[in-house]
């Protein structure tokens, strides 16, 4: 359990709060609606919670890297419009978050109300972790609540320097990602199983570390397998491989005694004539895959194994598909491997970025013990690096 303090361990009643939010969300190419909600349905229960000790709610969040200028796109009105329709009730709008109208509008504010501010990042100060803009912030308010998972490695004003000024608390969201997290490693019911993919090793070599040392197995697939691959001698035709990562990878595999899992790679893979989502494509054990042709999912043996090891484990740690899961022909990997972790009787936890996307897209996200909302936050929290937007945060001790 985290020991920060949260918005439950203090008397908000009444009070105004400025709440850092993560609404960075993906909209619908070209338009001003919204793709994928789960960052802005994962902030209802703080919300929630603030409006119903009667508070006055003060939003904050960036989206998108606008790099220091107004960007029409890249407003967060219509995430505001959005959020008022699960709410069920107004939510007000403010043009800029820290103008005379920011300050009029939040001082005029009765309990129960609730605002968005734009776009922190139309402001360079912002990700320049400027002191005076984090003091305009918090002037805005009596408490500050970090519910931003998602962003809380960037050492931004609004993350990291508010709490110079007013008190700050982390919120539910917050919470609950630190806890889930957290728990994971520090105390996994055993046996424990981390399922590894995406595109690049480069991108989480410290988490896969830290993870050979906890983990009972480790399943090895999507694209970064190539580099496994490879560095056991065999051809992966046009897949892409980390040269730098050679020696780990081969480390990886090698059964070396500081390694404390039993480490699985993919034993077949599909191999695809080309990167399409039509493309001919042929099931290959990992020895026999010729110089032509890319890497596109994990084959059927692999799956099979990966599923009778999911399934003996009581907790499953997923970060990266196990192949083009977008394309529904290349889906199949990542699609088995969410089915057998959303069984009830395995805490799985999904680390965050397009594995998210992915259990979204198979329906399969509720059926999750937790999806984290952050995908560099998840991987920096578990390299055990700390995070900006946690530090700032009082622990409940002080
Ligand atoms: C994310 O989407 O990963 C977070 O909102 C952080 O966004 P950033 O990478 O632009 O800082």
């Amino acid at each position: 359990m985290s020991n920060k303090l949260t918005i439950e361990d203090v008397d908000l009643t009444n009070k105004s709060v400025l709440v850092r939010v993560d609404f960075n969300v993906p909209f619908k190419p070209g338009s001003t609606e919204i793709s994928d909600l789960t960052r802005i349905e994962s902030s209802l229960p703080t919300i929630r919670y603030l409006l119903h000790k009667n508070c006055k709610v003060v939003l904050c969040s960036h989206l998108g890297r606008p790099e220091g200028r107004p960007d029409e796109a890249l407003s967060l009105r219509p995430i505001a419009f959005k959020l008022g329709e699960l709410l069920g009730i107004h939510v007000g709008f403010v043009n800029d978050c820290v103008s005379d109208e920011a300050v009029n509008v939040t001082s005029e504010m009765t309990g129960g109300d609730i605002v968005l501010l734009e776009n922190l990042r139309f402001h360079s100060a912002e990700e320049a972790n400027d002191s005076e803009f984090a003091r305009k912030l918090a002037n805005l308010a009596e408490f500050y609540v970090n519910d931003a998972f998602g962003v809380s490695h960037r050492t931004h004003a609004s993350i990291s320097r508010v709490t110079e000024y007013i008190p700050g608390v982390l919120g539910l969201l917050f919470n609950r990602e630190v806890d889930s997290l957290s728990g994971i490693f520090q105390c996994p019911v055993r046996p424990f199983t981390a399922i590894l993919g995406g595109s690049k090793i480069s991108d989480k070599i410290k988490v896969v570390e830290r993870i050979s040392g906890l983990a009972d197995d480790i399943l090895i697939g999507g694209g970064m397998a190539a580099t496994f691959i490879k560095s056991l001698g065999h051809a992966v035709g046009n897949s892409s491989v980390e040269y730098e990562y050679l020696d780990f990878a081969k480390w990886l595999l090698s059964g070396d005694k500081n390694i404390k899992s039993r480490v699985w790679l993919a034993e077949d893979v599909v191999v695809g004539r080309d990167f399409s989502s039509d493309s001919e494509h042929k099931n290959y054990k990992i020895s026999d895959i010729n110089e032509r042709g890319m890497i596109l999912d994990i084959g059927l043996g692999s799956i099979s194994k990966f599923r009778q090891i999911i399934e003996n484990s009581r907790t499953v740690f997923w970060n990266g598909p196990m192949g083009v899961f977008e394309w529904d022909s290349f889906a199949i990997g990542s699609k088995s491997v969410a089915t057998a972790m959303a069984s009830q009787s395995i805490t799985s936890v999904i680390g965050g970025g397009s594995t998210v996307e992915a259990v979204s897209r198979f329906g399969l996200r509720d059926k999750m013990s937790h999806v984290s909302t952050g995908g560099g936050a998840s991987l920096q929290f578990l390299e055990g690096r700390g995070l900006p937007g946690l530090d700032a945060i009082f622990d409940r001790s002080n």
